[in-house]
C-alpha cells in the first residue's frame, strides 16, 4: 500500500496479504473503503496504527497513529478513533462515533452510532453501548483540571441516549436504561434508570450477561459477510 501521511488510503481494496505502509499495519483480508485515513500523524506520535486481520473500515473514517486494534474490527462511516487507544478483537464501532485518545476497550464490544467516548475511559469485554450515548470525563470543565474517565465493567449494557458522568464505575452485568444520567457508581447486576439514575437489582426479565451470539459475529448488514468463527474461538477476558 502506498500512502502519504494524513492522506486517504487509495481504496477500496480487499487483499489476501497483510498490508504495510509507513503509518499503518493492517492484517490480512482487510476491506477498506476509499477516503479512509489510517495512521493519522500527530505531534509526539511514535507508532503506526496497527489493525488485525479481517478488518472492515467504511469511508470517511480516520484512525490515528499509536492506536492498536484487534482482529475482525468493523467500523462504520465517518468514525474518528484518535491516538493511544487499544481495542480488542471483534469490536464494532458504528457510524459517526468519536473515540478520543487514551482509551482501553476490551473484546467483543459493540458501540452503536453517534457515541462519544472521551479520553481515560475504560470499557471491558462484551459491553454494548446504545446509540447517541455520551461519556464525560471532566466534572467541572474549565474550572479545574481534573480528568476522570468512566470505567465500564464487562457485560454491561448501556441503552440509547445515556449520559455517563466523569469517573463513574458501572459494575459487571449492569443495565442502563435509555436516557439515564448516571452520576454515581452502579453496583454489579443493577438496573439504573432515570435522571439522575436510581438503582435497583436487575429484574428477572433482564439476564446478567450480554449474549455473545449478538456481540461477536462480524456480520455486515449491507455486505455478504456472515461469520461463524466466533463459535470456535477461545475467549479469555482481556
Ligand atoms: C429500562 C428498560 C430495560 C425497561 O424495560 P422492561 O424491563 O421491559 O420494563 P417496562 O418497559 O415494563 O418498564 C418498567 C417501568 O420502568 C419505566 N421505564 C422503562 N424504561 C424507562 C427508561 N428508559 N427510563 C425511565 N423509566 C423507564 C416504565 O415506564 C415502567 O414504569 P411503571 O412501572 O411506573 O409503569 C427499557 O425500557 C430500556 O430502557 N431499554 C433500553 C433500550 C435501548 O436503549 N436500546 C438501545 C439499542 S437500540
Amino acid at each position: 500500500m502506498n500512502t502519504t501521511s494524513n492522506r486517504a488510503i487509495p481504496g477500496p481494496f480487499v487483499d489476501e496479504s497483510a498490508q504495510e505502509c509507513p503509518d499503518c499495519l493492517v492484517g490480512a483480508n482487510a476491506q477498506i473503503d476509499p477516503d479512509v485515513i489510517l495512521g493519522y500523524r500527530y505531534p509526539g506520535d511514535s507508532q503506526p496504527t496497527r489493525i488485525g486481520d479481517h478488518a472492515i473500515i467504511r469511508s470517511g473514517s480516520i484512525i490515528y497513529a499509536n492506536t492498536t486494534i484487534g482482529h475482525r474490527f468493523q467500523c462504520g462511516h465517518q468514525v474518528l478513533i484518535r491516538g493511544e487507544i487499544v481495542i480488542g478483537d471483534r469490536c464494532v464501532v458504528h457510524h459517526k462515533c468519536t473515540l478520543e485518545g487514551r482509551l482501553k476497550i476490551g473484546n467483543g464490544v459493540k458501540i452503536m452510532a453517534h457515541v462519544y467516548v472521551p479520553s481515560r475511559t475504560t470499557i471491558g469485554d462484551f459491553v454494548f453501548i446504545g446509540p447517541g450515548t455520551t461519556f464525560l470525563n471532566a466534572k467541572h470543565p474549565m474550572r479545574e483540571g481534573t480528568v476522570q474517565g468512566a470505567t465500564i465493567e464487562e457485560h454491561v449494557c448501556i441503552g440509547g441516549g445515556v449520559t455517563i458522568c466523569p469517573g463513574v464505575r458501572i459494575g459487571r452485568g449492569s443495565f442502563i436504561a435509555a436516557g439515564a444520567v448516571v452520576n454515581k457508581d452502579v453496583p454489579p447486576n443493577t438496573l439504573a434508570m432515570g435522571v439522575p439514575a436510581r438503582h435497583q437489582p436487575l429484574p428477572p426479565n433482564i439476564p446478567p450477561e450480554n449474549l455473545l451470539e449478538q456481540l461477536l459475529p462480524q456480520t455486515d448488514l449491507f455486505g455478504a459477510q456472515q461469520d461463524e468463527t466466533w463459535k470456535t474461538e477461545n475467549w479469555t477476558p482481556s
